[in-house]
């Protein structure tokens, strides 16, 4: 598996595990992913998967190769089509040369030629190049997932972060996004399910989760439930502008105008693939408890659902 070691990554492989699978993945540093050695079938190896001849070997006696690299922000320019383009261009090369016959793929919702951000362009022409391994015999499948949710995800917990650290009022950019979250083991289960399934061969799969949400309603649940309610104030259009030009100076890149490209395009399903792979899906609001770790306050918890009439 390449990009195996990250977010999606470390569930992915706790499901293969799971289900009995043997892995194999790579990373740039090991050093910084010893948390998925634990798993007894999986060998976490260090590799440059930017030198085919690397990739080549390592791919070497595998029946299966998923791939699921993906980077928010460039550190450099060319890192976007280095990782989302030629990396999966790369990893069909590698797999041809080593007569792998399957492979799965980690693309984002939105994914188009003439989508306004960089991210998003460069998703799509990692899709063309894990399609183009069709003519040379692959079966391939790609998932476009919304935005992940669970356990160590960067998005409901770096809201809940930046709430708790924002004395009253929370400026919000892009306010009206929608977005319809996807429960990361969801999306594990349904690419292991996918596999082995012939039906989902040349096939792409977008996958939400059952409530669509706009970035706002979404930030006011997050400061809800992990008990830092704030006033958000909703930036307009040049305002959200702004502060994306001036944060993507800013150490850490919280947010950068190529994230406010993306945002402009809505991240939510027509149907629901994931029933077609075999997946009930699961809410934002049945697994927020356990994403919030320690931002979570129990008692304003309860206290919401019961106001809410969720119990
Ligand atoms: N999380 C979401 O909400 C979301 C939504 C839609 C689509 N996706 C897509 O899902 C995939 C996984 O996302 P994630 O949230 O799990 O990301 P993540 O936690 O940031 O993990 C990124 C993974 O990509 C690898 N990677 C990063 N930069 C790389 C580079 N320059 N060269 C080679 N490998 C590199 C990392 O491997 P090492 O550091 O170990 O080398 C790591 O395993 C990505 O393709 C992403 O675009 C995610």
């Amino acid at each position: 598996m390449i990009g195996g070691t990250g977010f999606l990554g470390r569930h992915l492989a706790a499901e293969f595990v799971r289900r009995g699978y043997t892995l194999k993945l790579l990373t740039r540093r090991r050093e910084r992913s010893k948390a998925v050695i634990v798993f007894p079938t999986l060998e976490l190896v260090d590799a440059d998967v930017h030198d085919d001849a690397v990739l080549a070997a390592q791919l070497s006696g595998c029946d299966a190769v998923v791939s699921a690299a993906g980077i928010l922000n460039e550190r450099r320019a060319g890192d976007f089509k280095a990782v989302h383009a030629t990396l999966p261009e790369r990893i069909v090369k590698a797999c041809v040369k080593n007569h792998i016959h399957r492979l799965l793929h980690v693309s984002a919702l939105g994914a188009a030629n003439d989508a306004p951000s960089r991210y998003l362009q460069t998703k799509a022409a990692g899709e063309r190049a894990i399609h183009a391994g069709i003519e040379a015999g692959l079966a391939v499948t790609c998932f476009r997932p919304s935005v992940i949710f669970g356990a160590g995800d960067s998005f409901i917990n770096r809201f809940a972060t930046l709430l708790a650290m924002t004395p009253v009022v929370f400026p919000l950019a892009c306010a009206n996004a929608r977005f319809a979250p996807v429960f990361v083991d969801d999306v594990a289960a349904a690419m292991v399910n996918a596999l082995t399934d012939k039906s989902t061969h040349g096939q792409t799969y977008s996958l939400c989760g059952p409530k669509q949400y706009t970035l706002s309603a979404l930030v006011r649940y997050i400061g809800e439930v992990s008990g830092n309610e704030r006033s958000i104030w909703e930036l307009g259009n040049g305002l959200s502008r702004l502060q994306a030009i001036v944060m993507q100076y800013l150490p850490g890149k919280l947010f950068t105008m190529d994230n406010y490209r993306s945002m402009q395009v809505p991240s939510i399903c027509d149907g629901n693939d994931l029933e077609k792979l075999g997946i009930t899906r699961h809410s934002l609001e049945s697994a927020v408890l356990e994403i919030l770790g320690g931002h979570r306050k129990q008692a304003r918890y309860d206290a919401f659902r019961t106001a809410a009439g969720r119990d």
